[in-house]
């Protein structure tokens, strides 16, 4: 693959001198996130690294990146052939597997249209509008109940270990039909394994581009598997309690959906794309795991910064108080009333990025970007943590550092110093919501909020993304409207992110007490 002749007219990637064997592995470092930027500082936003002996692409830049996933998305949809990838869900992961393009397509949409229907269906009651706002109240009322009774046993929390619980419950819900207790061993133990998980499952693990370590004693790889078997025990046995009491004429959860899938395909004769009932009914192992771990990381993340920045913390219960009151919870119906908690959420992804990069991406065929050739097979990281971090420099500053930038237009030089160039944001390292509101705090700036990237785009972008964004927001909502998070004397609080697919803050522990009535 290194040694491809080069098309005519298209040139040959930018790269760093590698080591034999082991390639660019040591430049990596334990926050490749951060080591990819400085290169892409170098190199611009399409790179090659190796990783082992396997060469990488490294996408950063904003217009490079929606360049390549959405107007070239076919050419760079697919998935690479990682080691690690082959352990997930059996490896018949949607998310995860090198699934041809038609069988990934067909169970995408079946994936999506089955979360579409089950979060948006009517909730039980009549005061919630969707079975999703159901669940996100009743478990943020347990969460509620949970937090006061730890506080007054034991005056702290851990705050993911809770948060994950009521995150698991609103997915469980959707994908099983039932929820667990705080407390129950099963569970718990199950959400645990998600920090192993993601460790491994980070862009750039060794093992999966050095084969000989495959065959060393790894111990995080051993666990890796071992946490998959678990994880796919879990989801199997509760699929096998659906099948024996589906009932075609009450489907009652997303299980029971994709069984009834299974069952209309056989009578569809037409059906063209050939996937067996293991292939369908596996997508719900996908959902619950891509589920859990993404939104409560992203919710114990915002409980970190609400401790770190009291003064924000008190300014959105403000904004609760002003637009909602404090008689009656929050409902997603007023997104467009708490702007500064919109602000809050797009500045929360942007500034944490706790999922630095994508889930490595493969093109497809062979194919260019920015005028470099990028031949078929490739894989390839996309760099959301730089996008986010991608700091406002003039024309002048990005022309001495890096000629191969995306945007670059040359004007006459006097004008050069005055210019903002491609990169995003002012200030990039400083946390500050506002940055996403108008002038008056009455709006969130639409544009500003897009450029935020830690979903994705284009073809695989998450299929999670609506439920997820509403999920942040209805749990953040009521639990700033009813609680007031601080940081606890002799308890650090340590924002360092720990590097993985999603990244988590150091587990800790925080105070939380009712709002007083004088506070209201
Ligand atoms: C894929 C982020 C929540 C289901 C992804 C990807 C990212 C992402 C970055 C990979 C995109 C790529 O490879 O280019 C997030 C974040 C979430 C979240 C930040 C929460 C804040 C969810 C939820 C679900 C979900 C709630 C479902 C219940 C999926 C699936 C894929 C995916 C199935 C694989 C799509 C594919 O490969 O075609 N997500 N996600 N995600 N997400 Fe999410």
């Amino acid at each position: 693959q290194f040694r491809r002749e080069i098309p005519k007219g298209l040139r040959q990637l930018p790269s760093p001198n590698a080591f034999p064997i082991i390639g660019n592995l040591l430049e990596l470092g334990s926050k490749p996130y951060l080591s990819l930027t400085e290169m892409s500082k170098r190199f611009g936003d399409v790179f090659q690294i190796q990783i082992g002996m396997r060469p990488v692409v490294v996408l950063s830049g904003y217009e490079t990146v929606k360049q390549a996933l959405t107007k070239q998305g076919d050419d760079f949809a697919g998935r690479p052939d990682l080691y690690s990838f082959r352990f997930i869900n059996d490896g018949k992961s949607l998310a995860f597997s090198t699934d041809q393009a038609g069988i990934w397509r067909a169970r995408r949409k079946l994936a999506y249209s089955a979360l579409r229907s089950f979060s948006s269906l009517d909730g039980k009651l009549p005061e919630y509008s969707c079975v999703l706002e159901e669940h996100i109240c009743k478990e943020s009322e347990h969460l509620i109940k949970e937090l006061q009774n730890v506080m007054r046993a034991e005056g702290k929390f851990d705050p993911f270990r809770y948060i994950v619980v009521s995150v698991a419950n609103v997915i469980c819900g959707m994908c099983f039909g039932r929820r667990y207790d705080h407390h129950d061993q099963e569970l718990l133990s199950l959400v645990n394994l998600a920090e192993d998980f993601v460790q491994v499952a980070g862009s750039g693990n060794p093992a999966d581009f050095i084969p000989a370590m495959q065959y060393l004693p790894n111990k995080s790889m051993k666990k890796f598997v071992n946490l998959n078997n678990r994880f796919n025990n879990f989801v199997q046995k509760i699929v096998t309690e659906h099948y024996t009491t589906f009932d075609k004429d009450n489907i009652r959860d997303i299980t029971d959906s994709l069984i009834d899938h299974c069952e209309d395909r056989k009578l569809d004769e037409n059906s063209n794309i050939q996937m067996s009932d293991e292939k369908i009914v596996g997508i719900v192992n996908d959902l619950f795991g891509a589920g859990f771990d993404t939104i409560s990381t992203g919710l114990s993340w915002a409980v970190m910064y609400l401790v770190s920045y009291p003064e924000v913390e008190e300014r959105l219960f403000q904004e609760i108080k002003e637009q909602i009151g404090l008689d009656r919870t929050p409902t997603l119906a007023d997104r467009n009333n708490l702007p500064l908690l919109e602000s809050f959420i797009l500045e929360l992804f942007r500034h944490s990025s706790y999922l630095p990069f994508t889930i490595p991406h493969c093109s497809t065929k062979d194919t260019s970007l920015n005028g470099y050739f990028i031949p078929k097979d490739t894989c390839v990281f996309i760099n959301q943590w730089q996008i986010n971090h991608d700091p406002c420099e003039t024309l002048r500053d990005k022309e001495n550092h890096n000629p191969n930038k995306s945007g670059f237009i040359r004007i006459k030089p006097k004008f050069l110093l005055m210019l903002p160039f491609r990169g995003l944001w002012k200030d990039p390292s400083s946390f500050i919501p506002d940055r996403f509101l108008n002038d008056d705090g009455t709006e969130v700036n639409k544009l500003e909020g897009e450029k935020v990237l830690i979903f994705g785009l284009g073809r695989r972008r998450c299929i999670g993304e609506v439920i997820a964004r509403n999920e942040v927001f209805l749990f953040l909502a009521i639990i700033i409207q009813k609680l007031h998070f601080y940081k606890l004397p002799g308890e650090p609080v340590d924002m360092t992110p720990e590097y993985g697919l999603t990244m988590k803050h150091k587990r800790c522990y925080l105070g939380v007490s009712m709002r007083a009535k004088d506070d209201q």
